[in-house]
C-alpha cells in the first residue's frame, strides 16, 4: 500500500482525531519506463548522489552538468561504466544548467550545487517543465522561499526537498510510533547540527568554499533542515500544527578563525573580519503551543559521533539518541527506566523501511539517500503528492533568514511564515 504525504506525516494525535479516514492508497499504475534524469552540480555530493541513483532501475541519467570539466567528464565517465549511453554534458557557464533544463528527454533533475544556487536553478527547472528533487537547503532567503513556492503552484511539477535524515531507521521508527499514538501530543523537541566542518569553509588554496562565505554571511542557522525536518515530521508541521514564530541567539565567533590561523596556516589579513558566529542557537515555537530548541554549529572543535541529534517529549513518551537510542514509554517502560530502542525498530517498522531496508542499507547514510531518491522517482511515476514538498522545503529554510533576522534583532521574536497561505 502506498501512503499520500499527509498520511505518511501525520501524528499520533492526528490519528486519535480521526484524520486516518484522509488515508487512501494511489492505485496508479507503475510506469514501467525509467525516469530520464540530469544532475546538475556533480561534486562530492552530487556525484555520491549520481553513483546511487545509477544503482536504481527506475532512472536513466540522460545529462550532467557542472562548472567544473573535470566533475562533468568524471560523471560522463561514471555513467557509462554502469552500462549508460554516455550522457550530455553542460557546464561552460554558471548558466549553462539552462541548456540542459532545454532538453526534452530531461524529465526531472536533481540539484546538489552549492545552498545558494538551488532555488534560481530550482525555479528555472519547474518553468521548464521539469521535476525537482533538491539538496538542502532549499532556499537561502525568504523570497526564494516563495518563489519556490509560487513556481510549484504555477507548473504543477514535483519537488521534493533530499533531506536524508528524516529517513533514518530510527527516525522513521518514531514517526511509525507517533502514529501509532505511543507519544500522545507533543510539546518538546531538541535537536542539532553540530558537525565540526571547519575543513570545508576554506578551499586548498586558502579562498574561502561557498559554504565559507555562508558563514562569514550568516549570523545565524545556515543548515537548519537536517534537524529540524525530522521534528517537522513528527510534530506534523504543516499538517496539524505550523512554526508561528522564533527567537535566536548566536555566539561569538572564534573556532573558524582559530583553524584557519592554526591549521591552514592563513594570515590575519587573509582570514580579514573572520565570522560571524560559532554556535546558533533558535527556540521555535509552534501553533499549537510546542517548542522546538533548535541548535547549529559546523565551527567548533569536537569530534564527530553524529552529526546531527534529537530528543522528542510527548504526553506519555519520550525520546532521545544522544546517549543511544533510548525511549520510556508510559505503561511499557519500567518506572525512571529508559529502554533502549532495538526492541521498538523492530515492533514498529515504518512501510517504508520495511519495503525496501533490503536494498537500501548498504547505500549512503545508512539506506537514507536510498530513500530520499526512490521516494521522488515514485512520487513522480505514481503521481502523489512529494513527501517532503515545496512547502515543507521553504518553511524548514526559511530558518536561514529568520534566524539571522533574529539575530540581527538582539534575539527579538520573529515570525515564520505560512507558506500554505
Ligand atoms: N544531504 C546531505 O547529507 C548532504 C551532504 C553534503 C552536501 N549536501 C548538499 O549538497 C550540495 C552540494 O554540496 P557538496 O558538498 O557536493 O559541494 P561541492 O562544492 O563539492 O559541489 C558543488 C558542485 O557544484 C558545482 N557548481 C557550482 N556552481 C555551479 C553552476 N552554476 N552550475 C553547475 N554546477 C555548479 C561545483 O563546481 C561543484 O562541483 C549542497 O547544497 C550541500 O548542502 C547535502
Amino acid at each position: 500500500m502506498e501512503l499520500d504525504r499527509r498520511v505518511f506525516l501525520t501524528t499520533g494525535a492526528a490519528l486519535a482525531t480521526g484524520s486516518l479516514a484522509a488515508m487512501r492508497a494511489f492505485a496508479a499504475p507503475r510506469d514501467p519506463e525509467p525516469l530520464r534524469m540530469g544532475f546538475i552540480g556533480v561534486g562530492s555530493r552530487g556525484m555520491g548522489l549520481l553513483q546511487l541513483a545509477l544503482g536504481m532501475p527506475g532512472i536513466r541519467v540522460a545529462a550532467v552538468c557542472d562548472i567544473d570539466p573535470g566533475r562533468v567528464r568524471a560523471a560522463q565517465d561514471l555513467v557509462e561504466s554502469a552500462d549508460q549511453a554516455r550522457p550530455a554534458a553542460y557546464g561552460a557557464t554558471p548558466r549553462a544548467y539552462r541548456q540542459l533544463l532545454a532538453r526534452d528527454d530531461v524529465e526531472a533533475v536533481l540539484i546538489a550545487t552549492p545552498m545558494q544556487l538551488h532555488a534560481t536553478m530550482a525555479v528555472d527547472a519547474l518553468h521548464a517543465g521539469k521535476h525537482v528533487l533538491s539538496e538542502v537547503a532549499a532556499a537561502v532567503t525568504l523570497d526564494e522561499c516563495w518563489d519556490l513556492v509560487h513556481a510549484v503552484r504555477e507548473t504543477g511539477r514535483t519537488y521534493m526537498l533530499a533531506e536524508n535524515v528524516c529517513y533514518y531507521r530510527q527516525n522513521m521508527t518514531v514517526l511509525e510510533m507517533l502514529r501509532q499514538g505511543l507519544f500522545g501530543p507533543l510539546t518538546y523537541a531538541e535537536c542539532g547540527y553540530v558537525h565540526d566542518c571547519r575543513f570545508l569553509l576554506y578551499g586548498p588554496d586558502g579562498k574561502l568554499t561557498w559554504r565559507g562565505e555562508l558563514a562569514r554571511r550568516c549570523s545565524g542557522n545556515w543548515y537548519p533542515t537536517h534537524s529540524l525536518g525530522p521534528v517537522a515530521q513528527w510534530m506534523g508541521i504543516n499538517v496539524t500544527d505550523r512554526l508561528e514564530r522564533l527567537v535566536s541567539f548566536s555566539t561569538r565567533s572564534v573556532g573558524a578563525a582559530h583553524y584557519a590561523r592554526e591549521a591552514l596556516g592563513l594570515s590575519e589579513e587573509a582570514i580579514g573580519d573572520g565570522f560571524i558566529g560559532d554556535s546558533n542557537t533558535c527556540l521555535i515555537q509552534t501553533e499549537s503551543g510546542a517548542l522546538i530548541d533548535l541548535r547549529y554549529d559546523v565551527a567548533s572543535l569536537r569530534p564527530v559521533l553524529s552529526t546531527t541529534y534529537f530528543a522528542l517529549q510527548g504526553e506519555r513518551a519520550s525520546y532521545e539518541d544522544r546517549n543511544g537510542l533510548r525511549v520510556h514509554v508510559e505503561g511499557r517502560s519500567g518506572h525512571e527506566q529508559w529502554e533502549a530502542m532495538d526492541a521498538y525498530l523492530e515492533e514498529f517498522p515504518h512501510p517504508l523501511w520495511s519495503r525496501w531496508h533490503d536494498v537500501a542499507d548498504a547505500s549512503g547514510h545508512g539506506g537514507a539517500d536510498f530513500y530520499a531518491i526512490q521516494e521522488f522517482v515514485d512520487c513522480v511515476r505514481e503521481g502523489r503528492p512529494s513527501p517532503i514538498d515545496v512547502v515543507d522545503a521553504a518553511t524548514w529554510s526559511s530558518i536561514i533568514p529568520l534566524s539571522a533576522e533574529s539575530v540581527r534583532l538582539g534575539g527579538a521574536p520573529v515570525e515564520v511564515p505560512d507558506f500554505r497561505a
